[in-house]
């Protein structure tokens, strides 16, 4: 089949998921790209994908997909259009994450022939208490770029018909956990009020009142403002960090599926 473009469709609040997709795309070596980014808002008209190859990643938020990356894939279609899907976790686990994007997918028209899931900085990670930090690192981007490559030999003797994609996972999907109302805050001795953070934020959620704040209904914790402040003044500090540092400091690979017509 032509695979003469491939689009990219990401959400990546802290930009692992983006540097996932780039590589995969690379790998395929598509002669043309185009990227889909829905970080910062739900796409206004759908986005019909009729062409080449669609690369999906997205991040794990509580061992599924972050939702506010879900709500808008809904406005990204396939017609029968081969997807690459990725999922990016910060070393703990991604439990029903992939096979949720396998499924979503589907639904909107796609038809998913690989599949893998990556380790990315974990949102919660800091500088005193690293977890997978510097991810994904040369060694992640190379396997995804070969992942890029092998996807692309199978689809380039593939005949567009229908194929089953198994990966990890459970259905039902993991139950989703209470929203809390924690955000993080800013330390206004640091601050310059540059509006930064503002810009940033995938949905909206920070504000310049007397001071820049965070309204706690929208943010997703996604911790955008906390890595890309230039004067470190927004501070997240939540229980999780000590918890992941203590006990998912150890090296993860990435996982990797094929479709099952894959030779
Ligand atoms: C609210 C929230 C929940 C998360 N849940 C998980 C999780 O269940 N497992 C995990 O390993 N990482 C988890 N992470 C870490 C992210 O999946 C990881 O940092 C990812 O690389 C972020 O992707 P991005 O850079 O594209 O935004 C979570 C992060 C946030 C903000
Ligand atoms: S990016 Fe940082 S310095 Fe700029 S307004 Fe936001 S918190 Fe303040
Ligand atoms: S305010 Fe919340 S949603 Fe917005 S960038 Fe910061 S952590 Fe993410």
């Amino acid at each position: 089949m032509d695979i003469s473009v491939v689009h990219t469709v990401f959400f990546s609040p802290t930009h692992t998921s983006l540097t996932i997709a780039n590589a995969i795309a690379e790998g395929i070596g598509a002669s043309k790209r185009r990227m889909w980014d829905i970080t910062y808002e739900k796409p206004v008209d759908d986005i019909v994908i009729e062409d080449g190859i669609a690369v999906f990643a997205v991040p794990v938020y509580g061992g599924r997909v972050a939702e506010t990356a879900v709500e808008r894939l809904l406005s990204i279609k396939g017609n029968g259009t081969p997807a690459v899907i990725a999922v990016v976790y910060g070393n703990r686990d991604y439990e029903d994450a992939l096979i949720e994007l396998r499924d979503l997918v589907k639904k909107q028209g796609f038809i998913p022939v690989s599949g893998g899931a990556f380790i990315g900085e974990h949102s919660y990670s800091r500088v005193d208490r690293p977890v997978a930090e510097g991810r994904p690192d040369e060694k992640d981007k190379n396997i995804a770029f070969t992942f890029g490559s092998d996807t692309s030999v199978f689809l380039r003797h593939w005949s567009g018909e229908l194929v089953e994609l198994n990966v990890k996972g459970n259905f039902p999907y993991k139950k989703k956990g209470v929203k809390t109302p924690q955000t993080p805050v800013t330390v206004e001795e640091l601050c310059t009020q540059c509006g930064y953070c503002i810009e940033i934020c995938p949905t909206q959620a920070i504000q310049l009142q007397d001071e820049i704040v965070s309204d706690p209904e929208p943010c997703i914790k996604c911790c955008a403002c906390v890595k890309e402040c230039p004067n470190q003044a927004r501070v997240f500090e939540t229980p999780f960090t000590d918890y992941l540092f203590q006990n998912f400091s150890f090296r993860r690979d990435p996982e990797l599926f094929f479709s099952v017509e894959y030779k």
